[in-house]
């Protein structure tokens, strides 16, 4: 069963001249068809990294030449360590021998979250802004960080301090790129999925319990399904509050606060994907509501067991929680040195709560973490 009827492609995000699809594809046939009626220029860099390059550049390179488009690759290193001001330097110097006279580039971002992160940010300043698109092979790319406009490169002192808006002019999404995927890069876009529909989609939510062996098996009509549902979400929140000042958007950091806590706090070596980190973040918030009242044990327990269920870890290992707890200081979430939280009180509604004791988030913390040293409970 689906989860809601609703119009499939394309999706929309609604921005007056700068609104854009979101197609949601099983190929990469109808990539020159769509690039050709946007006009984006005459020469595209192809930004990616040698994994994603060797399995789909070469396939990603003849679609986009259908289009008409003369393109450059350029490669980027294979980590969140390619979102630093030294990468974007250098990729900034290689757009610009790529441009030249006549010509009018574009970016093609081909990847995860980091590529579609830097790429984005990259255009949005080379020549005040060139056209980009966003072609996200990851799970998580495909329902989150593809769409939007937030584009950033990281800080030694935090992840994503330094970015703007800047939306791509296409997001589109190649569900067959997900049947490739390692299963630990599968399940940390399910972090993401879930958290869709603890913050906004009981039926997706059900649907994720339901169907989590199709889900799990990746089977196309299961990631359809879930990625299309995601996707109209997210497209529907940034259609309302592109740049977060109505606090609608920001209901999408759930989980996020201390989930980019604990990436930073292991310094982005991978140890945790930034969907597990999120799948850990969920918990803590959840939790943390519980304790507030705003959050049945009932509903506690589901959300717990989701993110279990999906093979997300529920438990911190080799915790240093005084690390972690100095990195949210350094969050943008943390308005002002204000801790601010976005609180589950159901299955498919949140609320965001401010000044929320920082004894009660070390607590939680530590709660969750396999081994603790008595310090970090002083
Ligand atoms: N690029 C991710 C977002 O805008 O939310």
């Amino acid at each position: 069963m689906p989860v809601v009827k609703f119009k499939m492609n394309p999706t929309i995000v609604s921005l007056g001249d700068r609104s854009y699809k979101i197609l949601i594809e099983n190929s990469l046939k109808m990539l020159p068809r769509k690039l050709k009626s946007l006009n984006l220029g005459t020469d595209a860099v192809l930004i990616t990294n040698p994994k994603i390059n060797s399995l789909f550049g070469k396939s990603v390179r003849y679609y986009l030449k259908g289009s008409g488009l003369r393109v450059s690759p350029v490669l980027v290193p294979d980590s969140e360590r390619a979102k630093s001001v030294k990468e974007a330097v250098k990729l900034l110097g290689a757009i610009s021998k790529i441009d030249g006279k006549g010509k009018r580039l574009c970016v093609i971002a081909l990847g995860g979250g980091v590529v579609g992160d830097l790429a984005g940010f990259v255009a949005s300043i080379y020549k005040r802004g060139i056209p980009y698109i966003q072609i996200p092979t990851t799970l998580l790319a495909q329902v989150d960080s593809s769409i939007g406009g937030k584009v950033a490169i990281d800080l030694t002192t935090g992840k994503n301090l330094t970015g703007s808006f800047y939306q791509p002019r296409l997001v589109y999404i190649d569900i067959s790129f997900i049947k490739g995927l390692s299963r630990r890069d599968f399940i940390s876009g399910m972090a993401e999925i879930i958290k869709y529909g603890v913050i906004k989609d009981k039926a997706l939510f059900n649907y994720l319990r339901d169907n989590r062996s199709a889900i799990l098996r990746r089977e196309t009509k299961a990631l359809k399904e879930i990625i299309a549902r995601c996707a109209k979400i997210k497209a529907d929140i940034v259609s309302k509050d592109e740049r977060e000042r109505k606090s609608i958007r920001t209901i999408l950091n759930f989980g996020h606060t201390a989930g980019h806590a604990i990436e930073t706090a292991f310094g982005y070596s991978g140890f945790y994907s930034h969907g597990e980190a999120v799948g850990l973040g969920m918990i803590v918030a959840a939790r943390i509501s519980n304790r507030m009242g705003h959050l049945s044990v009932a509903d506690l327990l589901k959300i717990e067991e989701m993110i279990g269920s999906f093979g997300l870890p529920t438990k911190i290992k080799r915790v240093d929680t005084r690390k972690i707890m100095r990195s949210l200081a350094y969050d943008k979430k943390f308005i002002h040195g204000i801790t601010r939280f976005v609180l589950p009180v159901r299955v498919g509604r949140v609320i965001i709560k401010e000044r929320i004791s920082e004894e009660m988030i070390r607590q939680e913390l530590n709660r969750l973490s396999l081994k603790t040293t008595p310090a970090d409970d002083r």
